[in-house]
């Protein structure tokens, strides 16, 4: 939509998993004007290599950036967009975290637990930031980043250095990391199947001033409709992993016959994603163990990388 304001061709890397989960979601690309292709996709040298090797790719958005940045070094007038991860992105998101103390301030209120989802980390950055600056400054307050089982890369991640796109055409960032050829389940929350975490999120995490809790897509569809038969919203299958965390803090403060206040960043409305709560509610989905086995092997792709 921003490229159709200002007069801009669109190009569109879509994981492979999401383009065919979430038709709606290109629709809606399409109708803005923007071409969408499923990633991996023929249209790049690091996607043809990922086809050859694994022509059922469900895709990562680890692969769609590496197709990105090639695509956008291919063409001179072409430039690249990162919507998650990188420092910048999560500081021009404060201002959702900025608006939430604003909004406290009126109420007269403040959070005793703030929690978002966290795929790259950027919403979960744009909410928490500000608050991280308070206790800094001495405020009571826990942070909780809540991601899935099946990409546990905050819970089960070592912090090192590594690529942030498959094909290592990124700067190696500093990060909670699963390896950058670690390539997720298929969950339904497309949004958080990244193998890495945001720079300043991980180094947050590294430092104890946020916590990190990982989710089962199963347990998270339950939380979202508990919210949904709730609240009238039904919420995004990112967002669902929030929600779950909310839950469990609200059910501890209740087992503690304690009141507590509780701010998280829902990221998004799942009306494009309605095919996910069919799935659940039909008795699709199910539980995903992720093996130790697994990660250990994806790790090896950043052995011998410089430790932060
Ligand atoms: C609704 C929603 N929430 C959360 C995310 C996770 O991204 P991030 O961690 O950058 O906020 C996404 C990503 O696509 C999303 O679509």
């Amino acid at each position: 939509m921003a490229c159709a304001m200002f007069g801009l061709e669109c190009r569109v890397f879509m994981v492979r998993v999401s383009f065919d989960q979430k038709p709606y979601r290109r629709m809606m690309m399409n109708t803005w004007g923007a071409t969408c292709f499923p990633s991996p996709s023929n249209e790049t040298e690091a996607g043809r290599q990922i086809l050859a090797e694994h022509p059922d790719s469900p895709g990562s958005l680890g692969i769609a950036i590496s197709e990105a940045v090639e695509d956008a070094i291919a063409h001179e007038s072409s430039r690249y967009s990162l919507g998650s991860v990188l420092n910048h992105v999560c500081l021009h998101q404060t201002i959702v975290g900025q608006e939430a103390q604003k909004q406290f301030e009126k109420i007269g209120a403040y959070p005793d637990v703030v929690i978002g989802c966290a795929g790259g980390g950027s919403n979960f950055a744009g909410i928490c930031l500000p608050y991280v600056r308070d206790k800094i400054h001495g405020k009571a307050i826990r942070i909780i980043g809540a991601e899935p089982t099946s990409c546990p890369t905050m819970t089960r991640g070592p912090f090192a250095y590594d690529f942030g796109d498959l094909a290592k055409k990124t700067p190696l960032l500093p990060m909670y990391t699963l390896g950058h050829d670690y390539v997720p389940a298929p969950i339904h929350a497309g949004g958080l199947r990244y193998h890495g975490m945001a720079p300043i999120i991980s180094h947050l995490l590294h430092e104890g001033l946020i916590e990190a809790a990982a989710y089962d897509q199963v347990a998270t569809f339950q939380a979202g409709v508990q919210w949904a038969r709730a609240e009238g919203v039904i919420p995004a299958p990112e967002t669902n992993h929030a929600i779950a965390a909310v839950i469990a803090e609200a059910q501890r403060a209740k087992a503690e016959g304690k009141e507590r206040t509780i701010l998280f960043n829902f990221s998004g409305h799942g009306m494009v994603d309605l095919a996910a709560y069919d799935a659940y509610l039909s008795g699709k989905l199910i539980p995903y163990e992720l093996p130790d086995a697994e990660i250990q092997r994806a790790l090896k792709a950043i052995e011998g990388f410089p430790k932060p």
